[in-house]
C-alpha cells in the first residue's frame, strides 16, 4: 500500500527567493536555490533507508490506453487530475535523492514526454537518469542516457494493444532521430499472451532500425488477473521464454536480453527470485517507486508495478536480470 504522509496538514511551506549564480553550471546549483518565490511542498515520508534507484511517474496523463498497462489499474495512484508543479517536483526529487542516496532515476508515467521540459531539468539531478516512453512525442535526445521506447510487437500486434497508427508513428520518430547523438535507445516489447506470437516477427522487423538494441520483458499481472494477458500455468510461459532465448541466440548483438536471466524466469526457478509476495525481489528491495498520488503528492506503491501485483507470476525482466547478476557477482548493464 502507499506510504502514509506524516504531516498531511503541513505540505505547504514558504521558501525564500534565491538568485542563482550565472557562473555556476545549472546542474551544480541545488534546485532549491534557483526556484523563484513559490509554494514548495515537502516530500512525503518514506522512511530512512537508502534506495540505490527510484522511479518517478511525472504525470498520470497518457495519450494511449494500452491493454496491458499496470499504471491505470484500480488499486494504483493514477488519477490524471493529481499533478505536482515543476518547481515542487524538482525540489522534492532533490530532497529525496539526498535523503535516500538515490543514484539512478527512471522517468516514467503515464507518458513522461508530456512533461518533457520538466524531465530534461530533472535528469541532471541524478548520477544516472533514464526515460521509458511510448515514443509518440518523438524520441528525446539525451546524450549519455538510456531511452527505452515501448513497442509491443510488429504493427499488426502492436496497434491493437497501443492504438491504431502507433507503430508507424513510433517507427517514424525512431528513424528521424540523430542516431549519433549519444543517446542509448532501446526498443522494449512487453510480452503477453496477446502479442507473444509476434516475438520473432518483431525482431526481424526492427533488427536494422537505428537503435542500440531490442529488449524483452514479460507481463506482470495483478492478483486474480482476469485480463487473459498472462499465463495461468507458468509452464506455458516457459515455452515463450524459450522463444525469446532463441531470438537472442539468433541475433546476439541486437537482442540485449540475457539468457541467464531468462532461465531464472522459468516456472521451476521464478519463485526463488520473486517470493510469494516479493520477499525475495531485489527490485522491490532496492527501488523506491514514486507514484503521483492524491493531491499531487508522491506515494510509494508496493513495488514499481504498483499495488496488488501477483509476484508468483511476475515477468519483470529487471527482477530476474538483477538476481542473475547478484548470483554471478557481475554488474548489470544500463
Ligand atoms: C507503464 S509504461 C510508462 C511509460 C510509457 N508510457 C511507455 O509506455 O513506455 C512503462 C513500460 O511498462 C510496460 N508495462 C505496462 N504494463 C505492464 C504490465 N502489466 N506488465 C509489464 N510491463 C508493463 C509498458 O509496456 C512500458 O514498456
Ligand atoms: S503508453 Fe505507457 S503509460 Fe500509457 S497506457 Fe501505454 S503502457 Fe500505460
Ligand atoms: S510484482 Fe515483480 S517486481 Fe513487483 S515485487 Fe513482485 S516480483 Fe518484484
Amino acid at each position: 500500500m502507499p506510504a502514509a504522509t506524516p504531516y498531511a496538514d503541513d505540505h505547504t511551506r514558504r521558501r525564500p527567493a534565491v538568485v542563482s549564480c550565472a557562473l555556476t553550471p545549472l546542474a551544480e546549483v541545488p534546485v532549491s536555490n534557483i526556484i523563484a518565490i513559490n509554494d514548495i511542498r515537502e516530500p512525503a515520508e518514506f522512511g530512512d533507508r537508502d534506495f540505490p534507484s527510484a522511479l518517478v511517474n511525472v504525470t498520470n496523463v497518457c495519450n494511449l490506453s494500452c491493454t496491458h498497462c499496470f499504471v491505470f489499474r484500480a488499486d494504483n495512484p493514477n488519477k490524471p487530475k493529481d499533478k505536482m508543479d515543476d518547481a515542487t517536483m524538482l525540489s522534492q526529487l532533490e530532497k529525496l535523492r539526498d535523503k535516500h542516496h538515490i543514484r539512478s532515476m527512471l522517468f516514467m508515467g503515464g507518458e513522461p514526454m508530456i512533461r518533457k521540459n520538466l524531465v530534461m531539468q530533472a535528469m541532471p539531478l541524478f548520477a544516472h537518469s533514464s526515460i521509458v516512453t511510448n515514443g509518440t512525442y518523438g524520441i528525446p535526445s539525451v546524450p549519455g542516457h538510456l531511452v527505452t521506447v515501448s513497442l509491443d510487437g510488429p504493427k499488426e500486434l502492436n496497434d491493437p494493444i497501443r492504438g491504431e497508427g502507433v507503430f508507424d508513428k513510433v517507427k517514424k520518430a525512431v528513424f528521424e532521430r540523430d542516431p549519433d547523438d549519444g543517446t542509448t535507445v532501446m526498443l522494449q516489447m512487453t510480452v503477453t499472451r496477446q502479442n507473444a506470437p509476434g516475438i520473432e516477427a518483431f525482431v526481424e522487423e526492427v533488427k536494422d532500425w537505428p537503435v542500440t538494441g531490442v529488449a524483452f520483458t514479460f507481463y506482470v499481472p495483478c492478483v486474480d488477473d482476469q485480463t487473459g494477458l498472462g499465463w495461468d500455468d507458468l509452464r506455458d510461459r516457459d515455452a515463450v521464454v524459450d522463444r525469446v532465448i532463441a531470438v537472442k541466440r539468433k541475433y546476439p548483438s541486437r537482442v540485449k536480453t540475457n539468457i541467464g536471466a531468462l532461465e531464472l524466469m522459468k516456472s521451476d526457478r521464478c519463485l526463488e527470485v520473486t517470493g510469494q509476495h516479493g520477499e525475495h525481489c531485489g527490485l522491490r528491495n532496492g527501488l523506491l517507486p514514486l507514484y503521483m498520488g492524491e493531491g499531487g503528492n508522491f506515494e510509494r506503491t508496493f513495488c514499481c508495478y504498483g499495488n496488488d501485483v501477483d509476484c508468483t507470476k511476475c515477468g519483470a525482466y529487471a527482477v530476474f536480470n538483477g538476481a542473475y547478476h547478484r548470483r554471478a557477482g557481475t554488474v548489470e548493464e544500463g
